[in-house]
């Protein structure tokens, strides 16, 4: 196991009746808040006026950011800033999903710079300080609301890019599971599919001594299955909608990785399949996992492949590691096709000429141009996987 530091700052407002600690929470840091939220849903389910109800009687001043949609714009941020700066706000408050979280993180940071936001994006401007910021999730899937990541993208130049800084991670998160209930189907698989990657992203490595890390990952991966495939049958099941809220944070915060070098690999190749064609991420990552996997499969990988196999869908060891974990990837695929993801690229819209494209990008939107993790891939081997997932 390597050194880490591990400091998780965000305080976690668990359960039915946290929206009553709103108010106190956010009056620690403001008073002066912008709201940030997505198109309907958070008006559908009620929350919208039960916040507002909370400013009015806790005077609390609020200025809105509305309509941020999945694979959150760049535009939508700028507009938040100027918001924010014009109206000097002191506390910036995310309802919704991860693209809401996402947006309201570089609004924060964005505030304290002269410079256009994206430039915080391709880190050609150094974060140095960012506005609070609070959360109140609505959708299980990127943990965004317990960590120091975001994801933007932008029209114009084509990229969805991540970036990440300390000054950025929610000061608390408001996570009631009941809030979750009128996730459709749809997006709860995509939101399982999400979870169990940021876990195999981590999961997956070689010798690295991370014993415990390792456990923590498959009671994690079990615990998006089982629940999962109960919330996609009873939407209001509320042991299985907390069961996944409760996983989505700890997938992505920095427990998994403790003492692990992980380098991610399906995200970065995902990220090109939603900037190009605007595809729900959590699908994205669950087309193309199973043949990355496939890909990654040989005599020195196949132990890892196989362990999973073993312990997260209790398949018998036989005397041939390398069948036992080519069941294990089939296993993963069933069970994501259970859930009712298109099987490959070309259901989602893809077109074979895309592929190279995403696969150039891929590359080019990375420091070297080559994805360093469980198995280093180059552009040609980028390209082997999109095909083999078209
Ligand atoms: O726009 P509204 O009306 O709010 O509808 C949203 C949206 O259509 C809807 N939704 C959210 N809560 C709901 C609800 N519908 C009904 N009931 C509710 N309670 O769900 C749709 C998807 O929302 P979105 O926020 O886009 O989903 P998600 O949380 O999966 O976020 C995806 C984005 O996060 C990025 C992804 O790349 C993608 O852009 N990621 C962020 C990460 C991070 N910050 O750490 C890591 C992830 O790997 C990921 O890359
Ligand atoms: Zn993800």
């Amino acid at each position: 196991m390597k050194d880490f530091n591990f400091n998780i700052s965000t305080k976690i407002l668990f359960g039915k009746d946290q929206l009553n600690n709103l108010a106190d929470e956010i009056k620690k840091y403001g008073q002066r808040v912008l709201l940030v939220y997505g198109r309907s849903s958070i008006k559908k389910i009620g929350l919208y006026d039960e916040i507002l109800n909370i400013f009015k009687d806790n005077s609390i001043t609020h200025f809105e950011l509305e309509g941020v949609v999945p694979n959150p714009r760049i535009d939508k941020v700028r507009e938040g800033v100027k918001i924010a700066k014009d109206n000097d706000v002191d506390f910036v408050l995310a309802v919704g999903g991860g693209s809401v979280v996402d947006s309201a993180k570089l609004v924060a940071a964005g505030f304290y710079t002269d410079s256009d936001p994206w430039d915080i994006v391709i880190k050609k401007e150094k974060v140095t300080n960012a506005l609070p910021l609070g959360s109140i999730l609505t959708l299980a899937a990127t943990g965004s609301e317990m960590n120091a990541g975001s994801v933007i993208s932008n029209e114009e130049t084509g990229q969805k890019l991540g970036w990440g800084s300390e000054y950025v991670r929610p000061k608390f998160a408001i996570m009631n599971p009941e809030y979750t209930y009128s996730v459709d189907s749809y997006h709860t698989a995509a939101g399982t599919f999400d979870i169990m990657s940021h876990t195999m992203e981590n999961y997956f490595t070689l010798n690295d001594g991370a014993y415990l890390e390792d456990r923590f990952a498959e009671s994690i991966l079990k615990t998006c299955m089982k629940y999962g495939s109960i919330a996609i049958k009873e939407p209001n099941n509320y042991e299985a909608r907390a069961n996944l809220i409760w996983a989505n944070s700890w997938a992505i915060n920095g427990l998994l990785n403790a003492g692990k070098s992980t380098a991610w690999s399906v995200h970065p190749m995902e990220h090109e399949l939603s900037a190009l064609r605007d595809i729900t991420h959590g699908v994205g990552l669950a087309i193309l996992t199973p043949y990355w996997l496939e890909y990654c499969l040989d005599n020195e990988r196949s132990e890892k492949i196989a362990e999973f196999g073993y312990n997260v869908f209790d398949i018998e060891k036989t005397e041939s590691t390398f069948e036992d974990a080519k069941k294990a990837i089939e296993s993963l695929r069933e069970f994501f096709i259970s859930l009712g993801i298109p099987e490959n690229l070309q259901k989602e819209g893809f077109k074979k000429e895309d592929l190279p494209i995403m696969a150039r990008n891929c590359v080019n939107n990375r420091p070297k141009p080559e994805i360093n993790g469980f198995k280093n891939l180059k552009e040609e081997d980028i390209l082997n996987i999109y095909k083999m997932a078209f």
